[in-house]
């Protein structure tokens, strides 16, 4: 039996509610609050997140009331609580008694308290208050009948320097390398004199001139991730000492923030949850949904996981310095989104939006004008719908949930790589490369999944590459045995140009596939920004392009005259190579949208992967997921015309038999159950989770 099974979970309808914080409200807000919340069909509050000055204003001096009144009243009105430790943001108290577990920037300034995440995760004293204020609340509350998940801190992404820092850096090396001839070869300090002679004398990357070295930087970002999942661990230990029986989640922000490695968190949470806040609100911020769920789904093993924080409406978008608003409709068509790709329930940042304090005008279940709203009235209406599609509710030890053929490689380390300062081109982000290919099969229809690059690629036919500049011999290895055993691998420029420790391989650039490939790299032609190229297919490539020898590959498209001068026409562009019963494609530039749209499209036909649907794509979401016995198949219509979908099955919204076509409405969506049994469907994996 895996490990989520022997846990209490109840999951008999779709979770719907959001993050609550009675203490920050006066008892006729409070009563009120249980009122809206029957109204709008809340069967979730997620309650003490950021709460440790309410819980412990003084050292050691607790008040349980207003949380013991909020379990108990919540709990006596239905309300499932998913309860969290407070680690995430210490009291004033705690910073006065141990400035030194305060934060400190890379340029060696102290952040003091005043705001949220104020503590350096590798302070031990910090580490002990968090413990201890864990178990207080794991003896106090576990077995409270309200209690259905705990929620470990929140967002773990703190990142620190300054000396407490640099003390556990240095262990972490220590069993990391050993000695320190090892870390001086590995990062190869003798460029700028940089060899280390003490341990004292490394110190985490601190603000300094020019550029920094490659190395101690990614080994620092490990060393950070790392430290985090520690803090994790403290936690997980105590709530599974003291409660086995409840599961526990912490919440990753996606998909902007890669201070953590989302795959190491995700094998030790017993349940995935994620918040979520779209940068865009235009169709790519319904890409950004789409991407958010599937890497969410991926970190699940495929299993349902837990949509933990939306936004109603308005969200902050930082680079513009305003919030950008919902309209109509969206809250309602991103939840189902999110549902389609597995996730058990749909909770939102937050119940109440508060009179004053940070977020103050954060958008909200309900708003600062109240009930009567068109916030509270759609947030009202999407619980009353939620609540009569219990068929769909998904037990997290449920298999795969939805069955994707293709995977795109995510790496947290590849992330981190991205962002080397001294690469021949700012313009090769991971994150961008990565979205970009899932937006253009989200733009196609296709199932998709992201997979770690030590992950089990056998289970599927495609397996994409985009922008992953660090890979081992062993993960090298990996993917060329899943293409000669029948796998399409694709591989887009710099992929294994280095090898884990950002060592450039030489010979060749991406010189970990380039025998697998049957290519040879041998230089880097970034490209200006704005220039664009144009390959002899008629394809266009921006920002990067290669001198690229096909030694043993087929050349799809070269370059034209039109190319940067390095570069002479004819000199190939994207290559393919058969090996044993695979094949093995290589793409040197980074495609425009129509162009990738197209090459992808070629080589999925090529692999017999088909869309969920042959009408889906533009605009047009269709999902095929599982609940129970039945597939479901979500159809979510993003444009501003109606749009007419041929299939067959019940619509659940209307409880109408459709036998052939059905009309999905500007903006509106539909669910319907397939007639298909259990026997077309994959069984449930049982990996030891
Ligand atoms: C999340 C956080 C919430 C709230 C929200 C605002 O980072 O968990 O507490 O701050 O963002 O979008």
């Amino acid at each position: 039996m895996s490990r989520i099974e022997t846990l209490r979970l109840d999951v008999d309808g779709i979770w719907f509610g959001g993050d609550y914080n009675p203490e920050q409200w006066d008892t006729a807000t409070r009563a009120e609050d249980i009122e809206l919340m029957h109204r709008a069909r809340v069967d979730t509050a997620t309650v003490g997140v950021f709460a440790w000055s309410s819980i412990e204003p003084r050292p050691g001096e607790y008040r349980f009331a207003w949380l013991d009144e909020a379990m108990d009243r919540l709990h006596a009105a239905g309300v499932r609580v998913i309860l969290a430790t407070p680690t995430a943001s210490p009291p004033p108290w705690f910073s006065r008694l141990h400035p030194e577990a305060l934060p400190v920037t890379a340029d060696g300034v102290r952040l003091l308290h005043g705001s949220r995440d104020t503590y350096n995760p590798a302070a031990p004293a910090y580490r002990a208050a968090a413990e201890r204020i864990t178990r207080v609340l794991a003896e106090r509350y576990g077995h409270h009948p309200a209690l259905a998940l705990w929620h470990v801190h929140n967002e773990y992404g703190t990142v620190s320097h300054g000396p407490e820092t640099d003390r556990a850096f240095r262990r972490w090396l220590r069993e990391r390398y050993g000695d320190l001839d090892t870390v001086n070869s590995t990062w190869n300090t003798a460029f700028w004199s940089q060899g280390y002679g003490e341990w004292d004398d490394i110190h985490a990357p601190q603000r300094t001139q020019y550029l920094p070295n490659p190395s101690h930087l990614l080994d620092f970002r490990r060393f950070s991730a790392d430290i985090l999942l520690n803090c994790f661990r403290d936690q997980a230990r105590i709530l599974r000492e003291i409660t086995p029986s409840v599961p526990l989640t912490t919440n990753f922000i996606l998909p902007t923030w890669n201070n953590y490695d989302g795959w190491a968190f995700a094998a030790e949470v017993d349940v995935v949850s994620i918040d979520h806040y779209p940068s865009d609100i235009g169709p790519r911020g319904e890409a950004q949904v789409a991407f958010g769920a599937d890497l969410a789904r991926s970190y699940a093993g495929g299993r349902p996981w837990l949509l933990m924080e939306q936004a109603t409406s308005l969200t902050y978008d930082y680079a513009a310095g305003r919030f950008v608003p919902k309209e109509p409709g969206r809250m309602r068509r991103n939840t189902h989104q999110y549902l389609a790709r597995g996730s058990f329930g749909s909770l939102f940042f937050q119940w109440r939006a508060p009179r004053v304090g940070a977020e103050f005008f954060h958008s909200a279940m309900v708003p600062h004008v109240g009930a009567d709203s068109r916030g509270f009235r759609e947030i009202s209406a999407l619980g009353a719908e939620l609540a009569g599609l219990a068929e769909l509710a998904l037990a997290p030890h449920a298999g795969r949930v939805v069955d994707a053929r293709i995977a795109i490689v995510w790496s947290a380390d590849a992330w981190w790589a991205s962002e080397t300062r001294a690469l021949p081109s700012d313009d090769t982000g991971f994150l961008a490369a990565v979205t970009a290919v899932h937006e253009a099969l989200w733009r196609s229809g296709h199932a998709v999944d992201l997979i770690s690059p030590d992950g089990d690629l056998a289970r599927y036919d495609v397996v994409l590459v985009p922008s992953l500049i660090p890979v081992s011999d062993a993960q090298a290895d990996r993917f060329a045995r899943f293409a000669r055993a029948g796998g399409h691998l694709v591989l887009w420029y710099l992929a294994g140009t280095t090898d884990e420790h950002l060592r450039v391989r030489t010979g060749s650039f991406a010189a970990a596939f380039a025998g697998l490939a049957g290519i040879r790299v041998e230089e880097h032609v970034p490209m200006h920004a704005g220039r664009t190229i144009t390959l002899d297919d008629g394809s266009r490539g921006e920002a990067w392009s290669e001198v690229l020898q096909a030694v043993d590959a087929e050349v799809v498209a070269a370059y034209t005259a039109d190319a940067h001068a390095v570069l002479s026409a004819g000199s190939p562009a994207i290559t393919r190579r058969r090996v044993d019963d695979g094949v093995v494609h290589y793409i040197s530039t980074r495609l425009d949208d129509a162009s990738l749209r197209d090459h992808l499209g070629r080589i999925l036909r090529e692999a017999g992967v088909a869309p969920t649907a042959a009408v889906a794509g533009d605009g047009l979401e269709i999902v095929r997921r599982r609940a129970g016995t039945h597939t479901y198949l979500w159809i979510l219509n993003h444009t501003d015309e109606e749009r007419v979908v041929p299939t067959r099955g019940v619509d659940l919204l209307t409880a109408v038999e459709v036998d052939g076509e059905i009309a999905v409405a500007a903006g509106g969506l539909c669910i319907i159950r397939e007639h298909r049994t259990e026997s077309d469907i994959e069984p449930a994996a049982d990996d030891g989770r």
